[in-house]
């Protein structure tokens, strides 16, 4: 089996541990070990305290997939399989694509959400979110015409990475409705559901509302723990499981057992680790207003609805790969070029949830003064 590289990830891996600041991470500020276990109820800190460090059961950790389904309408425990949020992508895809299968993808996209059922020798065809004005638009109408004999899945990602985008109540619905009419299969990756700026933009998770729809969910950006590589499927479609577990005995077998216990304790405190990565996120967003404001000439802000990125477009004069060079070589700050998603358009993405973005921001904006 052959793959394209990650553009992103090779990025990042140029920078990720050298830059001074990163100002397009998409999850949050990280949790230190003391504060979580600082949550922690007496219960799940007799489990941490007396944890055997063996294998793990594959599908997770019992206590994990109790708390997770408790956060959904109609997902029991034996619903749920445990693993790293990347790992999932990939075990959902291989457990559920052929080749000559087609696949429609929401676009821009994080690359594995299209890239493993290439991998796997299906045919992508993307559906764009497209730019009205000074925000992110799409058209469930786009569907239709998009769609083929041979498509098997839609892949959708809201809120969006890059774009930090939300469709309507209504055009999600009218998504799910289109894909109950084709019978087709919903990949959902909710990476970023709960960080609505307005509770009331929050959608339903697909895996209750569609009886063939798959969501992604886990602790790296909504809680602020991507070090505990925990993140769950969740589907209504029971036979599923078997195909997945068939699967993850051939890319981790199982999970950390540190993490799951970790994990455990961020599940049972969910609604403060939400408030706090929402409040980081509300106050960057302001300076990020006030920046894109200020500098409204050259950029177009494209302000997000929910999630901890954003993907403005630059509309200087040179290409925004060189601005994104100047502010890393010149001032340490690594910021991504929306050719890393495989758009065009002078986009770039900003990460909102960490505490020295008015630092990066400062950067960004001695880069122009330059
Ligand atoms: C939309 C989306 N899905 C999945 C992932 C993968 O999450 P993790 O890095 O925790 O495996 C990411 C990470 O950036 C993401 O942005």
């Amino acid at each position: 089996m052959s793959i394209t590289p990650f553009k992103l990830e090779r990025y990042y891996s140029l920078y990720e541990f050298k830059a001074r600041v990163m100002l397009s991470s998409s999850d949050c500020e990280s949790l230190s070990m003391a504060e979580l276990l600082a949550l922690a109820s007496p219960s799940s800190m007799e489990l941490w305290n007396n944890l055997k460090l063996g294998y793990t059961e594959t599908q997770g950790h019992p206590i994990l997939r109790q708390e997770v389904s408790r956060s959904y309408a109609g997902i029991l425990p034996e619903h749920l399989l445990i693993a790293a949020p990347e790992e999932l992508i990939y075990i959902a895809m291989q457990s559920m694509l052929e080749p000559g299968d087609h696949v429609i993808a929401l676009s821009p996209a994080y690359q594995s959400l299209y890239e493993v059922a290439r991998s796997i020798g299906c045919s992508v065809s993307f559906w764009p979110l497209r730019i009205e004005g000074s925000r992110w638009v799409i058209d469930p109408d786009d569907l239709e015409r998009l769609v083929t004999p041979h498509t098997r899945l839609l892949v959708l990602n809201f809120p969006n990475n890059p774009t930090g985008f939300v469709p309507s109540k209504t055009e999600f619905d009218a998504i799910v409705q289109f894909a109950r009419r084709h019978g087709l299969m919903v990949f959902s990756d909710e990476m970023y559901r709960l960080l609505e700026y307005h509770p009331e933009d929050r959608l339903s998770a697909i895996c209750d509302v569609y009886e063939k729809g798959i969501s992604l969910s886990g602790l790296s950006k909504t809680m602020a723990l991507p070090g505990l590589r925990i993140g769950w499927l969740a589907s209504q479609d029971t036979g599923l499981m078997e195909r997945w577990l068939a699967f993850k005995d051939y890319t981790t077998i199982c999970n950390s057992a540190p993490s799951e216990v970790l994990g455990i304790i961020a599940v049972q405190t969910r609604d403060r680790l939400v408030e706090r990565n929402l409040s980081i996120i509300l106050d960057n967003l302001k300076i990020a207003a006030g920046f894109f404001d200020r500098l409204s000439s050259r950029f177009n802000w494209l302000p997000p609805s929910a999630g901890s990125i954003a993907f403005p477009a630059w509309l200087g004069q040179y290409p925004v790969e060189e601005l994104c060079r100047r502010l890393v070589e010149d001032h340490s700050v690594m910021l991504v070029p929306g050719s890393m998603f495989d758009h065009t358009g002078g986009h770039f993405r900003i990460g909102l949830g960490r505490r020295n973005f008015p630092q990066g921001m400062a950067a960004l904006e001695m880069v122009l003064a330059e």
